[in-house]
């Protein structure tokens, strides 16, 4: 298939391409490199540098399909600067669907997230969970995932959200390099490569067992694989949504010990407060992927999944 790829510089989009292009597609990066690196664009696909909301003239050129990973992606942010996210996410997805509409290119596979479901109300989370985003960076995806159903409803597009939940590991040259971190295992690699003193661990005190938050870590070419499997299950006039992560949990404190066990240095940690909007425990039911898409994550143990984002941290 000859496809676009929006956002391929960023993490989760380049290690994508560089999966597809390895399982035979031509691709086509579009990234305006705002937080992406040009380097970052797999050897073998054509870059464009621009806006993922004006890819109209690209799409002209006729596409198969679209995966659309570019996005602003900082919570934090999000609640201090709401514009930048509905317009930078919700108008510039919109932008895209219309000219996938106006070229008449036919699939779309969509990067949402587990933040559109906000605190859940049951462990582990399947997709008939309540919406209700606790930040507007996930608001801003639900939005763009409704619309996404509506514009495979009226004009046959054949669309697949996919809500990772928390993504981590690599995959040869590429992986997390943020100019402003705040995800967990990269930062806790700062500190074993020495260039963060400790890592803070945002409370100690939630209703988990050791007290810290549990999340689902998801290996990226676990990712991909499931994206390569929507490509080839989108049906015209569909709009299927489904979650990803490796179905269990494991907290901050496991997370930073299996770091020290991995890097082999003693990385020191402090509990410092809370961080606002973060809920005590995220974990996917990705049981409708396994059955529909036929996925199965492979990379599953957290320490291998350490082990990768150790190996490229170190490299970059
Ligand atoms: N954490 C710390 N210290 C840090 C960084 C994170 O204790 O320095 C904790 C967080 O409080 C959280 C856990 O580590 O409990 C994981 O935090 P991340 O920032 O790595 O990831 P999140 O779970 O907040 O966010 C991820 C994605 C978001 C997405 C969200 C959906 O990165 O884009 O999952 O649930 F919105």
């Amino acid at each position: 298939m000859k496809l676009l790829v929006t956002g391929g510089a960023g993490y989760v989009g380049s290690v994508n391409a560089a999966r597809l292009l390895e399982a035979g597609h031509e691709v086509v990066v579009l990234d305006d490199l705002s937080t992406g690196h040009a380097d970052a664009v797999p050897h073998g696909a054509r870059f464009v540098e621009g806006d993922a909301g004006d890819a109209g003239s690209l799409l002209a050129e006729g596409f198969d399909g679209v995966l659309h990973f570019a996005a602003k992606s900082l919570v934090g942010e999000s609640m201090e600067n709401p514009a930048k996210y509905w317009h930078g996410n919700v108008g510039t997805a919109l932008n895209l669907l219309d000219a996938m509409r106006d070229n008449g290119t036919p699939r779309l596979v969509f990067s949402s997230t587990a933040a559109t479901y906000g605190e859940p109300e049951e462990v582990p989370i399947k997709e008939s969970a309540p919406t209700w985003p606790t930040n507007t960076y996930g608001a801003s995806k639900l939005a763009i995932d409704l619309a996404i159903t509506s514009y495979a409803a009226a004009h046959g597009l054949a669309a697949v959200s996919l809500r990772y939940f928390n993504v981590a590991g690599a995959y040869m040259n590429y992986g997390e390099r943020h100019t402003v971190e705040t995800h967990l295992i990269p930062i806790v690699l700062q500190v074993a490569l020495g260039q963060r003193e400790q890592v803070q661990m945002y409370g100690d005190d939630w209703p988990t067992e050791d007290g810290t938050c549990i999340r689902d870590y998801v290996h990226v070419v676990d990712l991909a694989d499931a994206h390569q499997l929507a490509l080839q299950h989108a049906e015209p006039g569909t709009h299927r949504i489904y979650n990803l992560g490796s179905g269990s949990g494991f907290s901050v404190k496991q997370v930073i010990d299996t770091c020290r066990q991995v890097t082999g240095h003693a990385i020191p940690a402090t509990v410092a407060p809370r961080r606002a909007g973060d809920p005590a425990v995220l974990v996917a039911s990705s049981e409708r992927a396994q059955e529909e898409l036929g996925w199965k994550p492979q990379r599953t143990d957290l320490a291998s999944i350490v082990s990768d984002a150790w190996e490229f941290a170190r490299k970059h």
